[in-house]
């Protein structure tokens, strides 16, 4: 895929009509050629997982491979069941693959490590743990005296902001605040990659819109690479250096997009051209426009109940 340079020129010319989403700024484009000298953190290789079950073999993913720099940001969207779980399980070493190889820093991952921090949508915290002490779990597990674990999970709940909420316990927080320790338990570890599974799903949109801009201030402020899957094409635009497209039946890449939105990101950004554009190419590969063949209704939905005898129902 070729990227182009947007100019000014070509702004001119179509002042009315979106760019295309391949067009990139100077500015963006000598970012990305920044961000893609730096080290490769992860490589997925013709990555492929199958799994039986009494309806038959699912193919989850089928030859998957892209790669991640170091302090990257990648979502990842697709429709539901084109393995994007099944994907980031098996990153984290908590299932294995059928085919391919998955290597972190060069190496292969083999069961899961302290190189990969994991949130996911549910609330995961350990429930008989204050906050403070559920940060501390991993740096302990992994040889911190309890001094140091403290000072160290103290620091982490300054940077997310829950530093007054260190000796409460989990059912005494929000969804956001849930979610924010379970970024800071997840980053104390110091992992290389972080694998965030549609970690703000269940917050609502405005308690989900600070928590975007909460995690792209984290994550400007330290040296962590992440893996972000979500269903949300307005999330994946704001936060993502590059959006991994996968399509289902079977779990396969469709695009690696660039977003050509300059950084630093914000909410003012959704409407700018270059926001949209990306987001009208996110939509046609997510939600195709459907062929003109009209599907025959009884052979889609042979069992449906019939609900209304109305002749001229309105539909
Ligand atoms: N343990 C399992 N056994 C059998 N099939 C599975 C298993 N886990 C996942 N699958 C199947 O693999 C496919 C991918 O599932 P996965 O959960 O990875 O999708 P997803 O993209 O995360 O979906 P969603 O957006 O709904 O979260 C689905 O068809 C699912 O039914
Ligand atoms: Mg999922």
């Amino acid at each position: 895929m070729t990227y182009r340079i947007l100019s000014e020129e070509t702004i001119m010319q179509n002042p009315h009509s979106l760019p295309d989403y391949l067009l990139q700024s100077d500015a963006v484009s000598e970012r990305f050629a920044r961000l893609k000298a730096r080290d490769v953190i992860l490589d997925v290789r013709h990555l492929g997982k199958r799994f039986r079950s009494p309806q038959g073999e699912v193919v989850a993913l089928d030859d998957i491979s892209f790669r991640t720099h170091r302090r990257e940001f990648v979502c990842v969207i697709g429709p539901s069941g084109c393995g994007k779980s099944t994907l980031i399980r098996i990153l984290a070493g908590l299932e294995s693959q059928t085919s391919g190889d998955v290597l972190l820093d060069g190496k292969p991952v083999q069961g899961p490590g302290a190189d990969r921090g994991m949130v996911f949508q549910g609330y995961t915290l350990f429930p008989w743990l204050a906050v403070k002490k559920n940060v501390m779990f991993g740096l302990k597990r992994n040889g911190s005296s309890s001094g140091e674990a403290e000072r160290e999970a103290l620091q982490w709940l300054d940077l997310v902001g829950l530093t007054r909420f260190a000796d409460v316990y989990p059912h005494q927080l929000s969804g956001g605040m849930k979610q924010r320790v379970a970024i800071a338990r997840a980053l104390a570890n110091r992992p290389r990659i972080l694998l965030m599974d549609e970690p703000f799903g269940a917050l609502d949109a405005q308690t989900r819109a600070k928590m975007q801009a909460h995690l792209l201030d984290i994550w400007r402020n330290i040296d962590v690479t992440v893996l972000f899957i979500t269903h949300d094409l307005d999330e994946a635009i704001l936060l993502a250096d590059r959006i991994l497209v996968l399509k289902a039946n079977p779990g396969k890449v469709q695009e690696l997009i660039e977003v050509p939105v300059p950084r630093p990101r914000g909410y003012s950004q959704f409407n700018t051209p270059e926001f949209i554009a990306t987001k009208a190419r996110l939509e046609a590969l997510i939600h195709p426009e459907p062929t003109d063949e009209a599907p025959d209704e009884d052979a889609v939905r042979p069992h449906m109940i019939r609900m209304t005898d109305v002749a001229d129902n309105v539909e």
